[in-house]
């Protein structure tokens, strides 16, 4: 579904139905109401919403662990993919990771979703090792992807 413009906000409670929506359709192993709430209770997180058409459109978060920016989740509701939502999703969490003074960022992705690791290689992340049968619903292996120097990152062009 094509959109004229969307943006970011931060995270609020009352986002948490509707996101959960998404994660049950997105998510081979979706997120709990609790877990999306425990994101609106720590300081050391940073959760965004995309919004556009006055409905939500996808989501991601980080968790800042010392000096490591780790995403935790990222998803774009199908009928609005491959319009830059979850790329623009990324550059603001990673800038904001920046500015939070993270020097690095990891993830774990699975293997087989290419569109993912697409976006995130893109980005500047590279993989660094592979967890053999991570993903306890259906057995498959984690990519674990690292983007360092994120202090002097910038977006690609
Ligand atoms: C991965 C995901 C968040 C991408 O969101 P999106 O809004 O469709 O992605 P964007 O439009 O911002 O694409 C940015 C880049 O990602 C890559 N990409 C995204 N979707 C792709 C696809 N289907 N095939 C190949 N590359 C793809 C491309 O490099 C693209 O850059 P380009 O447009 O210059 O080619 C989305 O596919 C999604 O929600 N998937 C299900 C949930 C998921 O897998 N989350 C990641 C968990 S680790």
């Amino acid at each position: 579904m094509a959109l004229k413009t969307f943006h970011l906000e931060a995270l609020k409670a009352e986002h948490i139905p509707k996101i959960l929506e998404i994660e049950n359709r997105t998510n081979g192993a979706p997120w709990s109401e609790r877990a999306f709430q425990n994101e609106l209770s720590h300081r050391d997180r940073i959760f965004l919403v995309a919004f556009g058409g006055g409905e939500i459109l996808g989501y991601g978060g980080v968790w800042l662990v010392i000096d490591e920016a780790h995403v935790t989740t990222l998803a774009v509701d199908e009928p609005f993919r491959r319009q830059g939502i979850g790329e623009k999703l990324m550059i603001e969490l990673l800038e904001k990771s920046q500015e939070a003074g993270m020097t690095c960022s990891t993830l774990e992705v699975r293997a087989g979703n290419e569109a993912a690791i697409r976006l995130y290689r893109k980005l500047g992340y590279r993989q660094a090792a592979l967890r053999k049968g991570y993903y306890p619903d259906n057995k498959e292996d984690a990519c674990v992807m690292w983007l360092y120097d994120l202090d002097c990152w910038s977006p690609p062009q």
